[in-house]
């Protein structure tokens, strides 16, 4: 019997003793999701995440029994976030869930919105992401996308896409996508904004492994500074925020219970 926390706050904490729960309970939010958007708008507009945490959850949406409860060709795939290096590079956020994911769905490769970072001028991979959502979305003048489902991991850091703590991105609050130069990675990143992220109708979190403890603590219960935390940032105006996140990064927690132990 699943068991949820409803903290004081909006979000959702979900906590799994084995990251296949997890990943599990991931894919089964993922096709919800995308049945629910599909019937009620037509298509599902989806944010990926990069870095490790969500390769899991990608590879089962990749298998025959999750992949064909999903219309592919309504489908549109967004990035939150890129390393500043070409698509074939084995850092890229796009080619990790290509891997992944893409070679083994039948999704039609123009609903495949990838953040073309292989351009060396990282301002203009980011003014020309900002141009893609603006046409795809139709959107006007001071409008921001809704997407129907945001997926975001958090650094040890605190930081979420490429949200960085101390950066001005973690502030933007009129540009729908910026190039941030993260001293720590002595690299730029190109990162949705948070009033993108925020505009979201739902906002899934991925964080696991004990090295990231003390931080959701400090994210979840501690002191809101979003400088130096800036998952922090993430609070929809009108959608839910849902933190899947396995025992040990949860352990600190002073709400959290084990949910399904295998
Ligand atoms: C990236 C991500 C980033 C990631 C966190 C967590 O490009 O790295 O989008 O925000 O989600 O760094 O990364 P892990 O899942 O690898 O711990």
């Amino acid at each position: 019997m699943q068991k949820l926390i409803r903290s004081q706050m909006k979000p959702e904490i979900q906590v799994f003793a084995k990251l296949e729960a997890l990943t599990h309970a991931a894919a089964t939010e993922f096709v919800q999701k995308a049945q629910q958007a599909i019937q009620a708008r037509g298509r599902f507009t989806v944010v990926l995440s990069g870095g490790s945490t969500p390769k899991s959850l990608y590879a089962l949406l990749a298998t025959q029994l999750w992949r064909d409860q999903i219309s592919w060709n309504q489908v549109h795939l967004f990035w939150g976030d890129e390393r500043h290096v070409p698509p074939n590079d084995s850092s890229s956020n796009f080619r990790m869930a290509q891997e992944q994911l893409l070679f083994q769905v039948p999704i039609p490769q123009e609903n495949v919105h990838r953040i073309k970072a292989e351009n060396s001028d990282a301002q203009a991979v980011a003014a020309e992401y900002e141009r893609d959502l603006k046409q795809f979305f139709q959107l006007g003048e001071h409008e921001f996308p809704r997407f129907d489902l945001v997926l975001l991991g958090m650094g040890a850091n605190g930081h979420t896409a490429s949200l960085f703590p101390g950066t001005a991105a973690v502030h933007e609050q009129t540009r729908l996508v910026v190039a941030p130069w993260v001293e720590e990675l002595n690299s730029d990143r190109i990162t949705l904004t948070p009033p993108v992220i925020n505009n979201a109708n739902t906002i899934i979190f991925f964080v696991t492994g004990v090295e990231k403890a003390t931080t959701l603590k400090a994210v979840l219960e501690g002191q809101h500074q979003p400088d130096r935390l800036p998952a922090q940032i993430v609070h929809p105006a009108q959608g839910n925020v849902i933190w899947m996140v396995d025992q040990v990064a949860a352990r600190l927690l002073s709400t959290a219970v084990s949910l399904t132990p295998d």
